[in-house]
C-alpha cells in the first residue's frame, strides 16, 4: 500500500474529526519516525508533547511488555500488585499525599473539576450547587461536554451546546481580571490554568503571573489548580512549568508524557484534606490505575530523571530560541516558548501559510502542525542531542526559505 492508500483508508472509513498532515508514519524512534515508504522525519510534535522520553523507549516499552505477560487489567473492583508502588513513586516524585489515576488527560482535568467542586462543598463550606470554578480565555483543557462548557474556541464549542454551567471565564494572563473574579464571588472554589497556553499556540505568560495568581487564590481560600497535560513532565525545561515560579498547586493535572506516549496515562495529585472528599463509588474509571499503567507510568517518570530531560529541554530551548530568532524570513512574524515548547507565529505569504510550511518541512525531512492556522508549534522528543537539533534547525530555515 502507498502512503495515498492509506490516507483514502482512513477518509473513508474514519470520523474526519482531524485535519493530519499527508504523511503516513510507521515507525518511532528517539527523535525520528519512519513513514510507509521508509523516509526519515524528525517528529517536531511528539503527539503534542506525550512523547517526551522519545518514540518506543526501550525502558517504557521494556516495563509494558513485561507487564503485559503479567496482568493487564483488574479494575478497580480488587486490588492489584503493581498500583500501590506506582502511587508512592508518583506521589512522593511530586511531593503530594495523593494521587488519582486516569486514562487521558480531559479525564484527568474532569476529576480535577470534581474534586474542586467536592471539596467546595466539604470543606470551603460553599451552599450546594452553587460552586463556580474560573477558567481562562484561550484555554485547552480537552473535549467533553463539560471541558468544552469552559472553552472559548467556536471550534470546539459551536453546536454542541447546552453547556455545563459552574465556570466565570477570565482572559489569561491578567491578574486584575482574577482579583476582580476572586473578589465579586464568594462561591468561587477553584481556578484552573495552564501554565503556558499549548493548544491556544504557546502562550507563555508574563513572569510572576503564576506566583501572584496562586498568592490570590490563597487570600480568597481558593484552590489554584494546574493543567500541566501537556506543559509538565519536563517539556518546558522543570519538571514542571510550575516550577519555573516556585508554585505547588493544590491539584496537580498530568498527562501524555506520564507514560512516554505508549499507553493513555492522566493522573491527578493532591492532598488529603482534598483528596480525601471524593469516597468509594463517587468516582473512577475501569483502566484508571491498571497494573499496566502502574508500570509503564514509573517507567516513564524514572527516565525523566535519569536522562535530565528538564536540563536537555532547558538548554537546547533557548539555543532553538536563539537560532530561529535569527532566521531572516518574512513570514516569521515571532518565536516565542520555554524549554523545548515553543512556536513560531508566521504571517502568510504570497497566499502561503503555516500550513504550507508544515508540507515543506515534511518534504525536507522534519514533520510538525499548525494550530490555529498561523502558528506551528515546535516540540521535539527531550531526548533530542545538540547535533540533532542543529540538524533539525537547517531544515526549517531551509523550508522557510523556499518561500522567499
Ligand atoms: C493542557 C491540556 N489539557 C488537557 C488536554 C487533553 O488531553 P487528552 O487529549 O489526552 O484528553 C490537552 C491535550 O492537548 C492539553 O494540552
Amino acid at each position: 500500500m502507498t502512503t495515498q492508500d492509506y490516507i483514502n483508508l482512513e477518509d473513508k472509513y474514519g470520523a474526519h474529526n482531524y485535519h493530519p498532515l499527508p504523511v503516513v508514519l510507521d515507525r518511532g524512534e528517539g527523535v525520528y519516525v519512519w513513514d510507509v515508504e521508509g523516509k526519515r522525519y524528525f517528529d517536531f510534535l511528539s503527539a503534542y508533547s506525550a512523547v517526551n522520553q522519545g518514540h518506543c523507549h526501550p525502558k517504557i516499552v521494556g516495563a509494558l511488555a513485561e507487564q503485559a505477560r503479567k496482568l493487564t487489567l483488574t479494575s478497580r473492583a480488587f486490588y492489584n500488585s503493581a498500583l500501590g508502588d506506582y502511587e508512592k513513586y508518583i506521589t512522593e516524585y511530586f511531593g503530594y499525599d495523593k494521587v488519582l489515576p486516569m486514562n487521558s488527560g480531559a479525564e484527568g482535568d474532569e476529576t480535577a473539576l470534581k474534586l474542586c467542586r467536592k471539596w467546595a462543598y466539604k470543606v470551603k463550606g460553599i451552599p450546594e450547587n452553587q460552586a463556580k470554578i474560573i477558567a481562562c480565555e484561550g484555554n485547552f483543557h480537552g473535549r467533553t461536554i463539560t471541558i468544552i462548557s469552559m472553552s472559548t474556541d467556536p471550534d470546539a464549542r459551536k453546536d454542541f451546546g447546552p453547556y455545563t454551567p459552574g465556570f466565570t471565564i477570565i482572559p489569561y494572563n491578567d491578574l486584575e481580571a482574577l482579583e476582580k473574579a476572586l473578589t465579586s464571588d464568594p462561591n468561587i472554589a477553584g481556578f484552573l490554568v495552564e501554565p503556558i497556553q499549548g493548544e491556544a499556540g504557546v502562550y507563555v505568560p508574563d513572569e510572576g503571573y503564576l506566583k501572584q495568581a496562586y498568592e490570590l487564590c490563597k487570600k480568597h481560600n481558593v484552590l489554584f489548580i494546574a493543567d500541566e497535560v501537556q506543559t509538565g513532565l519536563a517539556r518546558t525545561g522543570k519538571l514542571l512549568a510550575s516550577d519555573h515560579e516556585g508554585v505547588r498547586p493544590d491539584i496537580l493535572i498530568l498527562g501524555k508524557a506520564l507514560s512516554g506516549g505508549v499507553y493513555p496515562i492522566s493522573a491527578v495529585l493532591a492532598d488529603d484534606e482534598i483528596m480525601l472528599t471524593i469516597l468509594p463509588g463517587e468516582h473512577g474509571s475501569t483502566f484508571g490505575g491498571n497494573p499496566l499503567a502502574a508500570k509503564v507510568a514509573v517507567a516513564a517518570l524514572e527516565v525523566i530523571k535519569n536522562e535530565n530531560l528538564a536540563e536537555n529541554a532547558a538548554r537546547l530551548g533557548e539555543i532553538f530560541r536563539k537560532k530561529m530568532n535569527s532566521v531572516k524570513s518574512d513570514m516569521i512574524e515571532l518565536v516565542r516558548g520555554k524549554g523545548l515548547l515553543n512556536a513560531v507565529v508566521v504571517r502568510p505569504r504570497n497566499g502561503k501559510t503555516a500550513w504550507d510550511v508544515c508540507l515543506t518541512m515534511k518534504d525536507n525531512g522534519l514533520i510538525a502542525k499548525p494550530t490555529h492556522d498561523h502558528i506551528i508549534r515546535f516540540a521535539p522528543p527531550l531526548v533530542i542531542t545538540e547535533e540533532q537539533l542543529y540538524e533539525a534547525i537547517e531544515i526549517i530555515k531551509k523550508s522557510f526559505a523556499e518561500f522567499e
